[in-house]
């Protein structure tokens, strides 16, 4: 049994769902891979212009497996060179949306971290709890909750593992909406197929643009942005939409 499925729910769209119900989504070595795989090959699927990243009900995950951790050690950890799991989502050009029902723990708070929208259900559950385990986030964690949510809200969570509903994560700006349980990852879909619908060069600079310019000065990421809204007047799909817009027609994207 797969520890990630995919499907492609809708055109243009793919979704991955974990599927360790029996262990709240617990990010196994193998699902890790399995995560890996899926990204590495829908970042080169031109027919994949957005991601959709879900788990169950219960569980969004809830986080790293414990049982695969409890004996080993710093070396045997390093070797598993988990790094290149987490980076195939990190460098994914496509956009990335999680849709979080349940827990979203540790690894899985990270995972959850690492989309570039965050649609929870409203019995979503956020936190970073391995300080009760005697460790400490290690895929991201302690920045990119920090960056998300400032210093003061993220040492409360990271330093005692208190962790946030989907409503205080809302209100912290760590999620980007809530909704029904029922409708979360029909919401995310939805989503998806607004953003799959949009010139696909255009959505790739303007991710790439937003992550690369929240870790370099304001005027280097000011440059950034603007070399890249610069290219893209070199697309046919600004063209036509620009063209559509005069002629007051609907534009037809080519992704060129
Ligand atoms: C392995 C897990 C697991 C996990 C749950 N399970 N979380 N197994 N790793 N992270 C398993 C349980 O052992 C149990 O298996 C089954 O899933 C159901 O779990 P319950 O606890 O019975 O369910 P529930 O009462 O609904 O509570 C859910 C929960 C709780 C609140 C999510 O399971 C929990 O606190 N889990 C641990 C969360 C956590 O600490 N995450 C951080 C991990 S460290 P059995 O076999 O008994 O049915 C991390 C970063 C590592 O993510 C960084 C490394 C550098």
């Amino acid at each position: 049994m797969a520890a990630v499925v995919l499907e492609r729910p809708t055109v243009h769209v793919a979704l991955l769902r974990l599927n360790r119900p029996e262990a709240r989504n617990a990010l196994s070595p193998e699902l890790r891979e399995e995560l890996r795989e899926h990204f590495l090959a829908l970042a080169q699927d031109r027919d994949c212009r957005a991601i959709v990243l879900t788990g169950d009900r219960r569980a969004f995950a809830a986080g790293a497996d414990i049982k695969a951790m409890v004996a080993t050690g710093p070396a045997e950890m390093m070797a598993r060179g988990d790094e290149a799991n987490w980076a195939a989502i990190r460098d994914c050009p496509k956009p990335i949306i999680a849709a979080v029902n349940g827990y979203a723990l540790g690894g899985g708070c990270e995972l959850a971290m690492s989309a570039d929208i965050i649609v929870a259900g409203q019995g979503a559950t956020f936190g970073q709890p391995e300080v009760r385990l005697g460790i400490m986030p290690g895929a991201g964690g302690t920045q990119r909750l920090t960056r998300a949510i400032g210093k003061h809200r993220a040492m409360l969570m990271l330093l005692t593992g208190a962790s946030l509903s989907a409503t205080e994560a809302l209100a912290a700006g760590l999620v980007s909406k809530v909704v029904d349980d029922e409708s979360t990852v029909e919401e995310a879909l939805a989503l998806a197929s607004r953003i799959a619908a949009m010139p696909p060069i255009a959505v790739a600079e303007i991710k790439r643009v937003v992550l690369a310019g929240m870790d370099v000065p304001l005027d280097t990421a000011i440059m950034l942005e603007r070399r890249a809204a610069y290219l893209l007047f070199g697309t046919e799909d600004k063209r036509e939409a620009m063209t559509a817009f005069i002629e007051k027609r609907s534009p037809v994207f080519s992704g060129t």
